[in-house]
């Protein structure tokens, strides 16, 4: 039946779920019934894990259980550790996790197998991911490979992994709540590739590596980053009004504002806010603090638009010194559990994902030889 073409699938709904809701005109998000807020105040990145793989919270042996398992998951085959030694050091460090995900199909055949045991191909790349990233970003740096160290969540990991030191309680802290909040997020592009790819009984390693790819977009998980080069554009707040209109009238998108879904300010930006300034204070150092109010008000008077959780999320990391180009794996991180979550929702209740398109081209040309071509 040809209908209405909705342009980037705009208000279409695909499918149903029960992992994520989304309401963009109340500012409101939703994990398996749970508000984000009372999660990024009150929960962990683990328990919220368990909460999206498993549809309800874990007792406290369930959730001891699952932080044991991903902690004994973390360290990655040496095959794949001498692959990432291959690899060139100027990749990007979004390219490595896609070309490691796929060759870790590779080396651990039947983890992803489509079923309900593909949750453990789920938690594997979970605790794996940090592992993957610290080792390529250390050779590029050419550091030696770190030594295992026990008892760290996935948070304090994923710092330990990245940089080689434990963070402080408030970082692991902020990092542990980013985590939460960017777990899942609805059909956004990189989950909605990697249900359609698990749609045609594709293994959960492959629809992982579709998310990766569709994740390293700039209008997708790649803005942080790029809210940084605004930063650095801008350099001082009183420069702030100058550059962003410059940039609205050549309309340029400023990144990390605008959203799908959210009319309103994203909860998560106003969460991670929140967290930038905490961070900045204890380093004594606001800066990039202060320049974001400033580029929100710009942009705000200027476009009407919100932030979005990119907005922040970009401050707090560069505050701990995770360099810029690992803000999107840091994402990867966090919504590798999103993915998956809805991937084993997927193969729950499998419909190959296939639209179709309204066909705009001519349909009656005459073929013409190749040797008769003009
Ligand atoms: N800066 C300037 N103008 C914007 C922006 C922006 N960030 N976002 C939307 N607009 C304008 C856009 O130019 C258009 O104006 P006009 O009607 O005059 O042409 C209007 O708003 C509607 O834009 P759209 O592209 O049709 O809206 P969309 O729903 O497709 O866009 C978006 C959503 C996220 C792609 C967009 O807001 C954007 O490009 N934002 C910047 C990138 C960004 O921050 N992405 C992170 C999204 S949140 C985390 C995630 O999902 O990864």
């Amino acid at each position: 039946m040809a209908g209405e073409v909705q342009r980037g699938l705009e208000d279409v709904v695909a499918l149903e779920s029960r992992i994520c809701f989304i309401d963009g005109k109340q500012g409101r998000l939703i994990y398996r019934g749970y508000d984000i807020r009372d999660l990024a105040a009150r929960s962990t990145f683990e328990e919220v894990a368990y909460l999206l793989w498993y549809g309800r919270l874990p007792t406290a042996a369930q959730l001891g259980e699952l932080a044991r398992r991903l902690e004994s998951l973390r360290e990655i085959p040496a095959e794949l550790a001498r692959l990432i030694d291959l690899l060139p050091a100027s990749a990007g460090p979004m390219d490595v996790l896609r070309t490691a995900v796929s060759a870790l199909a590779l080396l651990e055949p039947g983890e992803g197998t489509p079923g309900p045991t593909s949750i453990g191909g789920a938690q594997r790349l979970t605790a794996a991911l940090p592992t993957i990233l610290g080792a390529f970003h250390r050779r590029r740096g050419h550091l030696p490979p770190l030594e295992p160290r026990p008892g760290l969540s996935h948070a304090a990991y994923l710092v330990y992994a990245l940089l080689g030191r434990e963070p402080s309680e408030l970082e692991s802290r902020a990092i542990d709540v980013a985590l939460i909040l960017h777990a899942d997020h609805d059909l956004n592009a990189s989950t909605f590739a990697a249900r359609v790819t698990a749609s045609t009984l594709s293994d959960l390693y492959s629809a992982v590596t579709s998310a990766v790819g569709t994740l390293k977009g700039p209008l997708h998980g790649g803005a942080n980053e790029r809210v940084m080069e605004l930063l650095d554009e801008i350099g001082a707040a009183e420069r702030a009004e100058e550059v962003v209109r410059a940039k609205l009238e050549r309309h340029e998108r400023i990144m990390g504002f605008g959203h799908r879904v959210y009319k309103v300010e994203d909860p998560r930006a106003t969460i991670l806010r929140e967290w930038s300034r905490k961070v900045g204070e204890a380093k004594g150092n606001l800066r990039y603090y202060h320049l974001l109010e400033k580029v929100v008000e710009v942009v705000h008077r200027e476009k009407g638009l919100y932030p979005n959780i990119d907005l922040y999320s970009g401050s707090v990391y560069s505050l701990l010194g995770i360099p810029h180009d690992l803000f999107t794996p840091v994402f990867a991180s966090s919504r590798v559990v999103g993915w998956t979550a809805h991937v084993l929702e997927e193969y729950d209740d499998l419909r190959l994902i296939r639209p179709t398109s309204r066909y705009v081209g001519p349909t009656d040309l005459a073929y013409v030889p190749v040797a008769d071509r003009a």
